[in-house]
């Protein structure tokens, strides 16, 4: 018995792609390869290299300040490095008669990212001895924290929020807060250099622990 293949079936078997067909294919192949590939790399390189930025900033920023003639990196004139802030007031301006003057604390706070100038960073009271020396204390109640007012109706420090009391040489009269006003360091100079004479006012600013009966800086 004789079959007859389809011509049809015969012309699916053999059929061949021709190298006309087949080159525009390879080419639109090529490109979206490349796309691809380009897209990817954008997906990539582009989060990568901000996050890099973005860790080195600290780095890249303190050799920016480290560069000659960069003002921008200058440390602040006003603190020494044994952490002495010089005031904005000046010794002929405080009181003779012993009355306290509130004074603004102002310094540069830094972080690894931040760099805030010349910012309120605390408060002072300051006064003078009967001798003309300087006294300071930390106006932060050593009770919870609050602020230490001047009372002048009764000659001395009080606070507020929980009747601490304290005498103008800073010591407690009362039983609330734990222990006396934290007294700073405080000296006067002349142009930066230690002078019992001079008008500049500096002072070690600390803050303290409150609650406690110690003075423990933070
Ligand atoms: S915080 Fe000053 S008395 Fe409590």
């Amino acid at each position: 018995m004789t079959t007859i293949d389809s011509p049809l079936a015969a012309d699916e078997g053999t059929q061949e792609t021709s190298p006309q067909m087949a080159a525009p294919e390879t080419r639109r192949n090529a490109v979206v390869s490349f796309m691809t590939a380009a897209l990817s790399f954008l997906l990539v390189a582009v989060p990568s290299t901000l996050g890099g930025l973005f860790f080195l900033d600290p780095i890249l920023r303190k050799k920016n300040a480290a560069s000659p003639g960069n003002a921008g990196g200058a440390v602040a004139a006003k603190k020494d490095s044994e952490g002495f802030i010089r005031l904005d007031v000046s010794a002929s301006s405080v009181p003779a008669d012993g009355t306290p003057v509130a004074v603004t604390i102002r310094d540069d706070i830094e972080d690894a990212w931040n760099r805030f100038v010349d910012v309120p960073v605390g408060s002072i009271w300051l006064r003078k001895n009967p001798d003309g020396g300087l006294v300071a204390f930390n106006s932060v109640c050593p009770h919870l924290g609050c602020s230490v007012n001047f009372r002048r109706s009764e000659n001395d420090f009080f606070c507020p929020c929980h009747t601490s009391a304290f005498s103008l040489d800073g010591k407690k009269t009362n039983d609330i807060p734990p222990r006396n006003m934290d007294g700073l360091a405080v000296v006067t100079r002349t142009d930066g250099k230690e002078d019992p004479a001079g008008t500049e006012i500096w002072v070690r600013f600390q803050n303290f622990r409150r609650t406690t009966a110690e003075q423990i800086p933070l």
